[in-house]
């Protein structure tokens, strides 16, 4: 089976490749490093069964060929939405269109959000994206996956979204502010359980809208507590920010027609899935090399589903050069720019 996942150099896409590799698929990853990095990829670079295309999923000259598609490409955090408007519409829209012309409809999911049918001034552009987007895969007969938040190892280390900006800030000893007191509340979902969802999802034969995330509602109070506790922090909270935040910009995914079609629900508990994240920031600013469990975070044995395994060991840090020769051996772009983003 090959697997064409676009944005797989992204947070969530990353571990979706390596989980694809896992099971023995041949997966081709298509990204524009736009918001995603060759950091999230280098580990999986040397099996023979990944490929990496450099490219825009609306303006590559062609598309991959694969027997089906996880169309997750588009920044996704405000202030890279913000930093990319026009393509973070153009990739949802007219990069979902484009694929439903190369693949079977039934072999294309979408990644949406919850959030598709909120009132989300900061990331309009976003929002259209994905409604159009997703009004296509409705008209052809495709799969769209609604996701809640989700967090885990591999965020990019700028991420503007509350839970690395908490664990930053509380591994800093800096304040921790909360808007409007803390009490709005969203859900926060553990990665590996969203990427065992979407494969299920797609291995399926349901075609319409799933949603997927934390069914469980937490205040932002609570994470930070949270988040506190579990670092050992002095970080203070301040509650003084009162900005105004549309209901519908928090809200908690309807897990119900995923539970019933597909048997999915989240199993990582989000106090075990933190823990996991801030080990692997602490372990991200010591600057020191991660180690494979932290970083990609394999939760703890009784949290584990079929398919979350192991992942492959790193490279030595002294194996750098040798890393970009490869890259550019097997990447389809220059030298420069693997030597660049390295
Ligand atoms: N992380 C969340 O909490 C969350 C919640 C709901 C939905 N989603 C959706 O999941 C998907 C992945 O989100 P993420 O958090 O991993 O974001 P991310 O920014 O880490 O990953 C997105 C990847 O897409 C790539 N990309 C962006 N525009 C592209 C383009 N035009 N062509 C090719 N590649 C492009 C980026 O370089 C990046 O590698 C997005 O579609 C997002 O809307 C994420």
């Amino acid at each position: 089976m090959k697997t064409l996942v676009t944005g797989g150099a992204g947070f969530i896409g990353s571990h979706l490749c390596e989980a694809l590799l896992e099971r023995g698929d041949d997966v081709i990853c298509l990204d524009n490093f736009v918001t995603g990095s060759s950091t999230n990829i280098l580990h999986i670079m040397d099996n023979p069964r990944f490929e990496f295309v450099f490219g825009g999923v609306e303006t590559a000259l062609s598309i991959p060929k694969a027997d089906r598609v996880f169309h997750l490409a588009s920044p996704a955090g405000p202030s890279m939405i913000q930093s990319h408007p026009a393509m973070t519409e153009l990739v949802n829209s007219e990069g979902t269109k484009r694929l439903l012309r190369d693949f079977n409809a039934k072999d294309v999911l979408f990644v949406s959000t919850v959030k598709v049918h909120g009132d989300c001034e900061r990331v309009q552009p976003y929002i259209s994206g994905k409604r159009s987007g997703e009004q296509a895969c409705m008209e052809a007969g495709a799969k769209v996956a609604r996701l809640g938040n989700v967090y885990g190892p591999g965020m990019a280390a700028d991420d503007s979204r509350v839970v690395p900006v908490f664990i930053r800030r509380a591994l800093s000893g800096e304040p921790l502010s909360l808007w409007n007191g803390g009490e709005q509340t969203d859900s926060f979902c553990y990665v590996s359980d969203i990427v065992r969802g979407l494969i299920a999802f797609m291995d399926s034969d349901e075609t319409g809208v799933m949603e997927m995330g934390n069914p469980e509602a937490t205040s932002i109070r609570e994470l930070a507590d949270l988040v506190i506790s579990l670092t050992g922090s002095s970080s203070r909270i301040i509650t003084n920010e009162n900005v105004l935040v549309a209901e519908e910009c928090h809200k908690v995914p309807d897990i119900r027609r995923a539970r019933e079609r597909l048997g999915w629900v989240p199993g990582v508990a989000l106090k075990d899935g933190l823990s996991i994240m801030i080990e692997s920031m602490k372990e991200r600013k010591k600057g020191q090399h991660e180690p494979v469990s932290g970083r990609r975070g394999n939760p703890p044995d009784d949290h584990r589903h079929e398919g979350r395994g192991v992942h492959p060991p790193r490279d030595k840090k002294g194996d750098q050069t040798g890393r970009k020769a490869r890259m550019a051996a097997r990447f389809r772009f220059p030298p420069r720019m693997c030597q660049r983003s390295l």
